[in-house]
């Protein structure tokens, strides 16, 4: 399975701190927006990703993270011309995943939760093994600002919506999504939304009319932000910091990540770290390559 992180977008909802600048470079407590979705990536076991990303931004998203070779992964990008949807960045990305399944990750999006490294190799493995997609749900006081899935009493999904005026649920569908191969030719059948966009929701309807669609709930010992706005920008930040205060221990910090799963040694590890002495961050890092 080959990752597709979506890391473009106009950013309007961050004006005017996204005027010049993209969000996903903004701090996250002590770390940029983009981490986070790289590490939900990274916990997913996949070494091969490609950030979609507008033209201005190439550069810095590759002086950020190079060809991944230093996390020991292989990195891409690619350029959307044009924020005209996540279907639309999906299908930028096309040459990069063509036949693989898929892992769809939102650069805004940040999951912190019990278990959610078994739970993302279970998606991730679930679309290996039987096709079609795997979603998430969430329950959430706002479902308007997201996209929506409805169930039965059963728990079979009944319907999908993007940021419905009246919403039928409280499920927001997080962004986050797991893909068979076929979701290329699914994101090039669908049409663009009221707001002339290309919508995820599109496609996932695609695999629902199919009968085969999945959406697993991320239940209420999970936190999800989508920080995209400026409330939810720093709520996400004060998590974090909570979070990493309380236990000493790192919420997205890719270098970890990368030294758990066995793909840098200790050397390498040290060597990241390095640079970052001054901070808490690169002293954590430290730490951990001296197996403390
Ligand atoms: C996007 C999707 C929406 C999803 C949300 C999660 O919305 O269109 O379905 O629930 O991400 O973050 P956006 O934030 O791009 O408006």
């Amino acid at each position: 399975m080959k990752a597709i992180i979506l890391a473009g977008g106009s950013g309007t909802r961050l004006y005017p701190i996204t005027t010049v600048l993209n969000k996903h470079f903004l701090p996250i407590y002590n770390k940029p927006m983009i981490y986070y979705s790289l590490s939900v990536v990274m916990l997913t076991g996949i070494r091969e990703v490609i950030f979609v990303v507008n033209p201005q931004d190439l550069k810095v998203y590759r002086r950020l993270f190079g060809d991944g070779s230093q996390l020991g992964m292989d990195i891409r990008y690619a350029v959307q011309d044009k924020p005209k949807g996540l279907a639309h960045g999906l299908l930028v990305a096309e040459e990069f995943a063509e036949g693989n399944n898929v892992c769809l990750a939102l650069g805004d999006n940040i999951f912190f939760g019990h278990g959610l490294p078994e739970i993302l190799k279970e998606a991730r493995k679930d679309v290996e093994t039987n096709g079609g997609a795997c979603v998430f749900g969430y329950y959430v006081h706002d479902p308007e600002r997201y996209g929506i899935v409805e169930f039965d009493e059963e728990g079979r999904v009944l319907s999908l919506e993007e940021k419905p005026k009246k919403p039928k649920s409280n499920y927001a569908v997080v962004g986050l999504y797991f893909y068979d191969s076929t979701v290329f030719e699914k994101a090039r059948k669908i049409k663009p939304s009221d707001r002339g966009e290309l919508e995820i929701t599109s496609v996932n309807e695609e695999y629902l009319k199919e009968g085969n669609l999945r959406v697993k709930l991320l239940g209420r010992g999970f936190a999800w932000f989508d920080a995209g706005t400026h409330d939810s920008f720093l709520e996400a930040g004060e998590f974090v910091a909570t979070i990493e205060k309380k236990t000493g221990l790192m919420i997205g910090c890719i270098e970890e990540i990368a030294y758990r799963n066995g793909w840098i040694d200790r050397e390498q590890l040290r060597k990241l770290a390095e640079p970052l002495a001054k901070t808490d961050y690169g002293r954590y890092l430290l730490k951990l390559a001296d197996g403390k």
